[in-house]
């Protein structure tokens, strides 16, 4: 009797939580249970008219492809445009010294955003090879604080979050350098480009509320909600890199950085934030996604790897509402999404885009990320560029293979190391010297 009672309490509740959809979902890692799928047409028009000539990509597709990638995925960043923003921002150089044995210099700087008597500072910190002429430079955000990308003691310090518990700390002096294998600042000096980074947290704080902490603090009012198709976090610190590109234009003398030539670039969620910066502005001269998977570089519709739940479960601050409750089912409407990576990609067309993945990081699903490269073509052939250079099978480990679409799956974990710094520095080398 009470076994009897047991079971339909349990059933009860087993259906109670599938039907409100509220259960971790697993990953796939089986090639034979990606469904089929239909990718939407990166050239043809939401109303079925076809896209045949390079004007029409520029004026009409591409506008519409950036509309629904704001309103399904990353949000409109309305409130930061020029215009309606409610704070202001202004530029603070504050220190220059010679390093690496005078090889380089390395800046800082910050932005300001300020309201009234509040503000909000971003330290910046820039690498610059010795050079007569200005040089092309690398921007990324970085996961762990400035001072752990080189071991320099003068690097300022941030205030350290943490992004599971939502606290925050002053990060340690023993963590300088921390993260100097995925920022290899000699290669970068040696190789003739500048590096220029901030820490991500300090734009926004990377936890469910975290904006209340960072620059959009000055947009709400306490309690007030984004709207559906609002700007979340990702598109934060999309802004944030354009941000420090026009502090790059202010300081460009004195830097020795030549902003027409910077290469956008970011790992795992920051490399879905570099292909969202790239796209929504196009100063950026080239883009890098390294092992950004779902919400970046990998095609949704595969359905392999990191489930599309994980967006609005683990991490519903990063895209915008419409794609949490989209996502947030046991059974996803993943087919009537008018967008999918290969667009994304192509939205940064015709510059020079560079897609890289990690063989052990399955969770970002390698080949959904290749074949986003591939499927992106069409657009840069119609732009006049050779595309992934007539690519057509995902190239064995550790090869760069393509055109001005590049990839390389290199063999190894989730990470940013010196074999995919190596490739990023060559590809420029063919497109920004
Ligand atoms: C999680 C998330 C990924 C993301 C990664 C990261 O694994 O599911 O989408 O890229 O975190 O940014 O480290």
């Amino acid at each position: 009797m009470l076994n009897h009672r047991f079971v339909s309490i349990a059933a009860l509740f087993l259906s109670l939580v599938f039907l409100s959809g509220n259960f971790a979902a697993q990953p796939n890692y089986d090639e034979s249970k990606v469904p089929n799928y239909i990718l939407p047409d990166p050239l043809t028009m939401q109303y079925g008219r076809k896209v045949t000539t390079p004007e029409q990509w520029t004026k009409e597709r591409r506008p519409e492809l950036l509309k629904l990638f704001e309103e399904h995925m990353f949000g409109k960043a309305t409130l930061f445009r020029t215009g309606n923003t409610v704070f202001k921002t202004r530029f603070e150089y504050l220190s220059s010294k010679p390093v690496y044995d005078g090889k380089g210099i390395q800046h800082q700087f910050q932005i300001v955003w300020y309201r009234d008597n509040d503000e909000h500072r971003v330290d910046v910190l820039a690498y610059v090879p010795k050079s007569e002429k200005k040089v092309p430079a690398f921007i990324g955000l970085n996961f762990m604080g400035n001072h752990t990308v080189y071991t320099d003691p003068d690097i300022r310090i941030p205030i350290i979050w943490d992004r599971s518990k939502g606290t925050c700390a002053p990060g340690k002096e023993n963590d300088r350098g921390l993260q100097a294998h995925r920022w290899t600042v000699p290669l970068f000096l040696e190789r003739g480009y500048a590096l220029v980074t901030a820490y991500y947290c300090n734009i926004e704080p990377d936890f469910n509320g975290g904006y209340r902490h960072g620059v959009r603090r000055f947009l709400y009012k306490e309690g007030e909600k984004q709207k559906p198709d609002e700007a979340n976090t990702i598109a934060t610190w999309a802004w944030g890199l354009s941000e420090m590109l026009d502090a790059i234009e202010h300081f460009q003398d004195k830097l020795g950085i030549d902003p027409t030539k910077m290469a956008v670039n970011g790992h795992s969620r920051l490399g879905k934030t570099a292909l969202w910066a790239g796209a929504i502005d196009q100063r950026f001269a080239m883009v890098i996604s390294n092992d950004s998977g779902l919400g970046g570089a990998a095609l949704i519709r595969r359905r392999f790897g990191a489930p599309v739940q994980v967006l609005p479960e683990q991490f519903p601050h990063w895209c915008c509402e419409n794609l949490n409750s989209r996502f947030g089912k046991s059974n996803p409407d993943v087919v009537s999404l008018p967008i999918d990576a290969h667009q994304l990609i192509a939205l940064s067309a015709p510059r020079p885009v560079y897609i890289a993945s990690a063989t052990e990081d399955l969770w970002a699903d390698p080949k959904g990320e290749f074949l986003s490269a591939f499927h992106a073509d069409p657009v840069y052939r119609l732009l006049g560029t050779n595309g992934i250079g007539g690519v057509t099978e995902m190239p064995p480990p550790d090869q760069s293979v393509g055109g001005i679409i590049r990839y390389h799956v290199r063999t190894g974990k989730h990470d940013i190391v010196e074999f995919d710094w190596k490739n990023y520095c060559d590809f420029a080398d063919k497109y920004l010297k």
